[in-house]
C-alpha cells in the first residue's frame, strides 16, 4: 500500500509577479527533455500516458520520480495496481508518444498494441524496443495542487545500448544529432 505525504502547500490561481504563465511556458519550451510513456495495467486493461517529468531519484535503492496531473485517467489505474513502468522511447518511437499523449485522439487500453508489450517483475506493460525500461512498485506519492508526483522502486530494468533517446524540445519530437557519433 503505497504511502502518502502531508500535502504540500502551494497557492494556486496568482502568478509570482514578472514570472507569468507565458512567460515560463516559453522558457521551458525550449528545454530538450527525454520522452517516456508511463504505463500500468494488465493485458486488455492497460493504461498509459506519455510523460516527459520523469527522471533518476536514486541508484541505491533503485528509484524513478514521475509527475502525472492529477486529472490524468492513467492515475487512479497506477494507485489501484500499485505499480507502473517508465519507457523511455527511442528516436524512431516518436509516433507512440503522440499516441500516448492523446494527440492521435485513441484513448485507454487501445492506445496498446498488444505484439510491443511484453511484463517483467510487477506486471505493468514494458515496451519490448524502447531504450530504457523501469519497471516500479509504487513506493509513495506526493500530491501538488495541480500533479502527484510518484515515487517508484526499480523492481525490473531493460535496455538497448545501441538504441538513441528521443527528445522534445520547441514543440517538436527529434534527436539532438549533435550527440550523435
Ligand atoms: C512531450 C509530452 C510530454 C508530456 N509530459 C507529461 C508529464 O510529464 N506529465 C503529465 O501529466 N502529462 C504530460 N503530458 C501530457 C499527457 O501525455 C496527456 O495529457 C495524456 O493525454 C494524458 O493521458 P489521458 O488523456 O489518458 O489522461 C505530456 C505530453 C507530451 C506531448
Amino acid at each position: 500500500m503505497p504511502l502518502s505525504a502531508p500535502d504540500i502547500k502551494i497557492s494556486t490561481g496568482i502568478d509570482t509577479p514578472r514570472v507569468d504563465a507565458q512567460g515560463f511556458r516559453s522558457a521551458m519550451r525550449i528545454v530538450a527533455t527525454a520522452v517516456t510513456v508511463i504505463a500500468t495495467g494488465e493485458a486488455g486493461l492497460r493504461h498509459g500516458m506519455t510523460a516527459s517529468a520523469v527522471c533518476s531519484l536514486s541508484d541505491r535503492p533503485p528509484m524513478i520520480l514521475a509527475c502525472v496531473n492529477s486529472n490524468s485517467t492513467v492515475l487512479p489505474h497506477i494507485r489501484a495496481n500499485g505499480c507502473f513502468s517508465a519507457n523511455f522511447l527511442t528516436e524512431t518511437q516518436s509516433a507512440l508518444a503522440e499516441r500516448f499523449a492523446g494527440l492521435t485522439k485513441v484513448y485507454g487500453p487501445d492506445r496498446f498494441e498488444a505484439e510491443i508489450w511484453g511484463q517483467l517483475v510487477t506486471g505493468a506493460p514494458v515496451l519490448h524496443d524502447a531504450l530504457s525500461v523501469f519497471d516500479c512498485r509504487l513506493e509513495c506519492e506526493y500530491d501538488s495542487p495541480t500533479h502527484t508526483i510518484l515515487i517508484g522502486r526499480v523492481e525490473g530494468m531493460m535496455h538497448d545500448p545501441l538504441a538513441r533517446s528521443l527528445v522534445y524540445a520547441g514543440g517538436h519530437f527529434s534527436f539532438p544529432h549533435h550527440l550523435a557519433t
